[in-house]
């Protein structure tokens, strides 16, 4: 391979092709830390509205470090893997007292010391490091698993131990060592627009010279991940109290489990939904995400079921709208008005229960 050449014509074609975004535009350490942490999560898309309302609230380390863990939640909600958002928390925490980001780095040990952070993996170190000290890391997403795996025609898991390893090795043999930032901005940018899963363009792609995939016509078999394990299933049925003034309980979910410290309305977990101690049973086959039929009305009581696909659980859940005269006492749980609830931090499958509750 003639390296040089590989790397004039991918950064000629990504000058020319990419797209403006916020965090291409500045070298703060700081913000491209958070659109990284939330571009794990989302689409540019949607993760751009996501990181102009957090960069807003959190312009810099300090303010992030001094917020309310609540408060962070609630800047996060809705994009899901709540632990990114804690664990990012955390790290401003260790990182804003250390001074990281305020030092001037050139030196080796700044990807080892963000590596080191709460939520900071291979990834994340290798795009700060080279997006925001242009130090000569690289940055494999899932893009750059795509074209590595092409651009050698490389069938190995990329998400295996075996796999991410030899991946590596290859980024680091293709990294252009004299413009790392623009290096990895330029071969994320060709995974994520042209070299894309399905009938990429291969013809006018500026790598396809080297492309061994597409002399080999495997392109579109590759990238080869490993099997997913089955999703585990589990039954939730809420109880959504609901009071003349308006009023309903919630509480905040502790523990080692999914959703931790975000709120919900009280919940039971059980085997199957026809196992409730309520008594309704379930009605209709699930699919993913889907609301199943229009919620039921039964003795007065409005049942609202929904499955929620999580990375490794499928969530079979159902809300119970009671109105009552005046609320239980059950421990732990806060009484907020319904008008309030935008104030605390859910799951998107409790939004999707709470947007029922605002139509009705
Ligand atoms: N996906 C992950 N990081 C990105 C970035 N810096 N720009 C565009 N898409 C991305």
């Amino acid at each position: 391979m003639n390296m040089k050449l590989l790397h004039n014509e991918l950064i000629d074609w990504y000058e020319l092709n990419k797209r403006i975004l916020p965090w291409r535009e500045t070298d703060d350490p700081y913000k491209i830390w958070i659109s990284e942490i939330i571009l794990q999560q989302t689409r540019v898309a949607q993760g751009m509205e996501y990181y102009m309302r957090f960069v807003e609230r959190f312009p810099n380390i300090q303010s992030l470090a001094d917020a309310e863990e609540d408060e962070v939640l609630l800047y996060w909600q809705g994009l899901g893997y709540y632990s990114r958002a804690r664990n990012l928390h955390k790290a401003a925490k260790i990182a804003a007292s250390s001074g990281l980001f305020n030092m001037v780095q050139n030196s080796s040990t700044l990807y080892e010391q963000l590596r080191s952070l709460p939520g900071i993996g291979d990834y994340t170190a290798g795009a700060i490091a080279s997006f925001a000290f242009d130090l000569p890391y690289p940055a494999l997403d899932g893009n750059v698993y795509r074209v590595l795996s092409r651009l050698y025609d490389c069938e190995i898991a990329f998400d295996t131990t075996q796999g991410k390893k030899h991946f590596r090795k290859l980024a680091e043999e293709l990294l252009d060592r004299e413009r790392p930032r623009l290096f990895n901005s330029a071969i994320m940018e060709l995974g994520a627009l042209h070299c894309v899963p399905t009938a990429p363009d291969c013809h006018t792609c500026p790598l396809n010279t080297w492309c061994k995939a597409l002399a080999n016509n495997t392109v579109e078999l590759l990238p080869v991940r490993k099997p997913r394990p089955k999703l585990r299933e589990r039954y939730l049925e809420y109880t959504i109290y609901i009071t003349p003034e308006r009023t309903t309980l919630i509480h905040q979910r502790k523990g080692n489990d999914i959703w931790k410290h975000l709120y919900e309305f009280p919940v039971q977990e059980i085997h199957s939904l026809e196992d409730a101690h309520s008594g309704y049973s379930l009605s209709a086959p699930h699919n993913a995400a889907s609301v199943i039929g229009a919620p039921a009305e039964v003795k007065g009581e409005k049942i609202l079921e929904l499955t929620h696909v999580l990375s490794h659980q499928k969530l079979h859940a159902r809300f119970i709208i009671k109105n009552v005269p005046e609320l239980p006492k059950i421990p732990d749980t806060v009484v907020v008005h319904l008008s309030d609830l935008d104030n605390y931090a859910f799951s998107r499958l409790t939004l999707r229960a709470i947007e029922f509750l605002a139509q009705r």
